[in-house]
């Protein structure tokens, strides 16, 4: 499954809602009474828990959101002044804070590890080796308290950013959050080149595992695609770290791996958090766009969010690549763009948009700088 702390991802979710067959064939007739009644039984129990979790949960909602936001009509809403609604929202994210919900898993480079596993290979026998693993494992520490920072860049993949020119607004911001080890060399003018905080799925750490197997190293991308995210912080899964940390060690770069505390999909912690914050339901699989989205709001006052554009044609019904940079080559492309809630999502940044509480950057960025170039194409 590709998933960041549990999550599908946004780019490469994979329906993972398959039905299980049971195979009944075997079982014999007496049984099957039984297991029938057990079944309506079972289903009795399972629909009253759903009605409690939907009162509970509505209760939950309706404490936190105004009555207008629950409205369909989100054009309805008014008298909220943008640093109403952003209060709002940092109240219904607050802990979705890294410092609650990450942990390093390693420094490598000129600062020092968080934990050193090779320090334990000294240990001979399995049991010592354990012990030594465990003691450093209890060494992660928390994430830190970061920020708040003023204003963010949260850089979608999306190729609604190729011809944006959007680099400069993005390198102007604070911090500046990208999924998934993009490539930027080549594309600075329209990605910026900054980069503090790069959240990767399962999915992108294989494909760059794959890569560093290539014997035609120049068929790899990702040593070059690495150097942008020299000193940065990495936030992926836990089964991520062994290839990153390779990775890092191979590239002379200088990189802090986090992970989630917990499995936020168990939890289902995110669906309840984005149904407050936008007033109206969310029920399927958050994207880890959303994800982020939701993550760093906890730690900056502004944000903008860059290249996130859920539909293949754009407004004059021009085709849009997948991706705004080509594809790695190493495994089958990733495009998966008709799952039905990243529109959903969609939906849900335009409203912070036009509620003030951040800035979607849907169309090209008209800075001073390159207005004129763009008036002149
Ligand atoms: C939504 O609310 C606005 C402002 O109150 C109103 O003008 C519009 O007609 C409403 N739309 C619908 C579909 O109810
Ligand atoms: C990890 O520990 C081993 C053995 O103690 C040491 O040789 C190595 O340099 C350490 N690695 C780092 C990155 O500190
Ligand atoms: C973010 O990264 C840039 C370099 O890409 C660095 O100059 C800046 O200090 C970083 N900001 C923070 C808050 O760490
Ligand atoms: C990464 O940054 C460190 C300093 O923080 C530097 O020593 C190292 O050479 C850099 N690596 C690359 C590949 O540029
Ligand atoms: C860009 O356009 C503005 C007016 O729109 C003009 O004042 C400025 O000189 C132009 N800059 C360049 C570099 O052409």
């Amino acid at each position: 499954m590709i998933t960041l702390c549990g999550f599908a991802n946004m780019a490469s979710g994979q329906d993972t809602g398959t039905a299980r067959h049971q195979d009944m064939s075997s079982a014999n007739n007496k049984d099957l009474g039984r297991r029938i009644k057990v079944s309506v039984v079972s289903l009795a129990v399972f629909a009253m828990l759903l009605v409690l979790q939907q009162a509970l949960l509505s209760v939950q909602i309706s404490d936190l959101v105004p009555q207008q936001w629950h409205s369909k009509n989100t054009t309805a809403l008014s008298g909220l002044t943008s640093s109403e609604a952003k209060e709002q929202m940092r109240i219904a994210t607050a802990r979705l804070h890294p410092a609650k919900l990450f942990k390093i898993r390693f420094k490598w480079g000129n600062s020092t590890p968080a934990s050193n596993s090779s320090a334990c290979q000294k240990e001979k026998k399995k049991k010592k080796k354990k012990k030594c693993k465990k003691k450093l494992k209890r060494k992660s520490k928390s994430a830190p308290n970061l920020g708040p920072y003023r204003t963010c860049a949260v850089v979608g993949n999306g190729g609604i950013l190729l011809d944006s020119h959007c680099g400069d607004d993005i390198d102007a911001k604070d911090y500046v959050i990208r999924a998934n080890l993009p490539a930027l060399e080549g594309f600075e003018t329209d990605v910026g080149r900054r980069t503090n905080m790069t959240f990767v799925n399962t999915n992108v750490v294989k494909r760059l595992n794959i890569a560093s197997k290539l014997q035609d190293r120049t068929r790899d991308p990702y040593p070059t695609r690495l150097r942008h995210f020299n000193n940065t912080v990495i936030v992926g899964n836990r089964q991520s770290k062994l290839v990153l940390q390779t990775a890092a060690w191979t590239n002379q770069l200088t990189l802090e791996f986090w992970t989630c505390k917990h499995d936020l999909r168990k939890n289902k912690i995110i669906n309840p958090i984005a149904s407050r914050v936008a007033g109206w339901r969310f029920n399927s699989r958050p994207s880890s766009g959303l994800t982020t989205v939701l993550i760093t709001s906890t730690f900056c006052q502004h944000l903008s969010l860059y290249g996130f554009y859920p539909y293949s044609r754009d407004a004059d019904n021009k085709p849009i690549p997948y991706h705004y940079f080509p594809d790695d080559g190493v495994d089958e492309a990733i495009v998966n763009r008709n799952k039905h809630h990243l529109p959903v999502e969609f939906r849900l940044y335009r409203e912070l948009h036009r509620r003030g509480v951040l800035t979607l950057q849907e169309g090209r960025c008209e800075s001073q700088e390159n207005r004129n170039t763009s008036s002149s194409m």
